[in-house]
């Protein structure tokens, strides 16, 4: 049952009970109408109360509906909020917990409401690219005032009801319950107090001004431009409220409408959507029930306090976990602190951590050189050098010295997993977690699992991302995982484009302008250059017909590595990150250009940006193909957390899509033509020609 029906005396209660928080689907919607109508027929009923069971009034619509016919089938939230309004009897809301989006638009449907303390009350439709659809821009402004009702649409975020029960002229609440606790027993007393009450109040009819009228919405619409330049959302929500200031209720509604329709067919809004619904799949494994029960971490090992140890025990440490980092010398874990300290001391320079937050977290850190002193942490992550015989050595100690059900973890970036987890007696127990530097800020979390992973250590290393803030994406065990194998045929492209004409601040731009946080070469300088070098060093040996163009290593052997050496692709100046373009790079590609017998071309931005987005698209498809991936969505989910893809094109697979995969292949058969490029790159992996072929999409 979606909804109950209870009689409290002569008053009807309709409880929302639709799991997790009361969405708004379609049974939820008809047990809404049905009450309403039951309680209307019903001579014995004076008042009706809308409430929600569990731990939400509503948080709006329900997701499973979600670009589903269902969403809009009768009836829709509109017409049950049309009946709500229509009722001959009152109808109060009861709100607690969550109202937010449509669950917000019913109870501003409702002829009274009383809240709950605590109450989170939003209209988050602007994260999905959207509008409120069912009313909310025209009836918030009407009840809590024009400019706290487009901040609140605008932002999305939530606003704790006894705040907006306290703005002066409120008229969103018509009473603020005493606690969670009584409101059911209030929301009765409101009932029966307002039973007799004719006209019935509706928020329809109250007006709605801002004093500074239009001077008011344009400075909002310059607001919100300089904003959110790349979503259309924001200034239509400016309209929309606009409209509610403006024009009479009923054409108002026709107006949001209309914005909402449109929105809603932008790739924006699309993109948004996809992003919401993948980050709810990554966290789901296909071939695991998603019920599997999960080991208790309460303490944490870190071995290496190098630039990721530090890192990643500052995420437990923000988690209240405490950790014990491990180290070969009293040196390193003397840096390793001080890098920690300067870290939250940074933060609380800029008024973003407290004095004694700060003394909790360190005082859950502590440190050894032992093994024994860690061998009770329920999970051990590693961070030490790159290097196959030291990961060797640590998991072979780890073995030795850890408790029975202990989890180890690597955070090795580029090494086997499976050959790590075959140097201990319980490779079950084995599995990577690839954080993303600075480990305390980068949201992504590569979960890597072995070939013998078990599924418990996976369902807790992912319960474990959570606690900690991370998107965490499953990946198989190949050479790159899934982030790093595509950024490898991405800077392999972007090498092409600087032998056959670029400059690396002309990649750079035209990436950036797409909306990629940083091109490849700025990224290159950040990550340090050498990295790469080291990878294609081994490639040559491990591949050597691979084609790959010799500039980044010329920029190596000069020994501009990036940021860290001052110099890379770009010229810096000591203590400052702008990168300014070099003319000595850019003579060294002319020089390599000239020894191969190249003519440079010019290049548009459109060409740039079409192969470094379908070199990751192409090798997003291999991944998938391989089942290093489990769904195109976990693709979009590591580039947009982990490198920078802009948000609102959805990541890599979800913006081939958009560009229709025929096209994507067609524009990669004619790069395959160009005699600088390299054909055998441009070869479509196998599962996009047959999506091609059979006119389908990734995701
Ligand atoms: P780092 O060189 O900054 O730190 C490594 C630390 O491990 C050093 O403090 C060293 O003293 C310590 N160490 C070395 N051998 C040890 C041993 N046997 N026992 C205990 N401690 C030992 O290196 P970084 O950058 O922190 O990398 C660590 C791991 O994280 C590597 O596997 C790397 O591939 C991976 N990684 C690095 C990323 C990065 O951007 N730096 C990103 C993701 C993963």
């Amino acid at each position: 049952m979606s909804t109950q029906y209870q009689m409290h005396g002569d008053v009807a209660v309709i409880t929302l009970n639709n799991p997790p928080v009361n969405g708004l689907g379609f049974a939820t919607r008809q047990g809404i109408t049905e009450g309403l109508a039951q309680a209307n027929a019903d001579a014995a009923v004076k008042a009706i109360v809308i409430t929600g069971a569990g731990k939400a009034f509503s948080g709006g619509a329900d997701l499973r509906e979600f670009g589903t016919p269902k969403a809009l089938q009768e009836p829709n939230l509109l017409s049950v909020i049309l009946a709500v309004e229509n009722s001959s009897k009152p109808v109060v809301a009861a709100v607690h917990s969550v109202a937010m989006g449509g669950g917000l638009e019913l109870a501003l449907g409702c002829h009274y409401r009383i809240a709950a303390p605590g109450c989170n009350v939003a209209l988050p439709e602007v994260k999905l690219g959207l509008i409120p659809g069912a009313g909310g821009t025209q009836r918030l402004p009407r009840v809590v005032g024009v400019e706290t009702a487009l901040n609140m649409i605008v932002s999305g975020e939530p606003v704790k009801s006894e705040i907006l029960a306290s703005l002066p002229g409120q008229k969103l609440f018509d009473k603020l319950a005493a606690s969670p606790e009584t409101l059911a027993e209030e929301s009765l007393a409101l009932a029966r107090a307002v039973a007799d009450v004719r006209p019935l109040p509706l928020v329809r009819n109250l007006p709605c001004k801002h004093p500074l009228g239009d001077a008011y919405f344009q400075f909002a619409r310059n607001t919100v431009k300089a904003m959110a330049k790349n979503y259309p959302a924001p200034a239509k929500c400016v309209d929309a409220v606009e409209a509610a200031t403006k024009k009479k209720f009923d054409d108002g509604m026709v107006f949001e409408r209309e914005l909402f329709v449109n929105l809603m067919l932008t790739p924006e809004c699309r993109a948004l959507r996809h992003l919401f619904m993948a980050e709810r799949a990554a966290s789901k494994i296909p071939d695991m029930p998603a019920d599997t029960a999960q080991r208790a971490i309460q303490s944490i090992a870190v071995i290496g306090a190098g630039t990721m140890g530090g890192g990643i025990a500052m995420n437990f440490l923000n988690a209240g976990i405490p950790v014990k980092l491990l180290e070969t010398k009293p040196e390193a874990l003397e840096r390793g602190i001080a890098t920690i300290r300067k870290n939250y001391e940074g933060q609380l320079k800029k008024g973003k951590l407290k004095q004694d937050k700060y003394e909790q977290r360190m005082a859950l850190l502590s440190t050894t050189l032992n093994y024994e002193e860690i061998k009770d942490a329920d999970l051990v992550i590693e961070a030490v050098f790159e290097e196959m015989g030291v990961k060797e050595a640590v998991f072979k100690q780890l073995d030795a010295v850890m408790k029975p059900g202990a989890i180890l973890a690597s955070n090795t970036s580029t090494l086997n997993v499976d050959q790590i987890a075959a140097f201990t007696q319980r490779p079950q127990d084995v599995v990577g977690m690839h954080f993303f530097s600075p480990a305390n800020v980068m949201k992504l979390l590569e979960v890597v699992r072995g070939a013998k992973t078990a599924h418990d250590v996976l369902a807790t290393v992912m319960g474990v991302a959570k606690k900690i803030k991370k998107t965490a994406v499953v990946s198989g065990v190949c050479d790159g995982f899934i982030g790093n194998r595509m950024i490898e045929q991405y800077s392999r492209q972007a090498g092409f484009l600087l032998e056959e004409g670029c400059t690396p601040a002309q990649v750079d731009k035209a990436v950036e302008k797409f909306g990629f946080a940083m091109g490849p070469f700025r990224m290159g300088d950040l990550a340090g250059n050498d990295i790469g070098w080291a990878i294609r060093k081994r490639r040559y040996v491990e591949t050597p017909n691979l084609k790959y163009s010799k500039t980044a290593d010329l920029l190596c052997e000069l020994g501009r590595f990036g940021q860290k050496t001052g110099a890379g692709w770009y010229d810096y100046q000591a203590g400052k990150r702008d990168a300014i373009p070099s003319q000595l790079v850019v003579d060294m590609i002319d020089k390599h250009r000239k020894d191969l017998g190249i003519t440079p071309r010019k290049i548009s931005d459109e060409e740039i940006v079409q192969r470094l987005v379908y070199s990751l698209v192409n090798e997003g498809a291999h991944i998938l193909e391989d089942g290093i991936a489990a769904r195109a969505s976990d693709i979009d989910m590591v580039y947009i957390t982990g490198y920078g893809f802009p948000i609102y094109r959805g990541g890599p697979m979800q913006y081939a899509d958009t560009v229709g995969l025929f096209n994507v292949a067609q524009s990669m058969s004619r790069f395959a033509k160009n005699p600088l490029d390299d054909a055998e790159f441009w070869k479509p992996a196998p599962l996009l020609a047959r999506k091609v072929a059979e006119g389908k999409t990734f995701n």
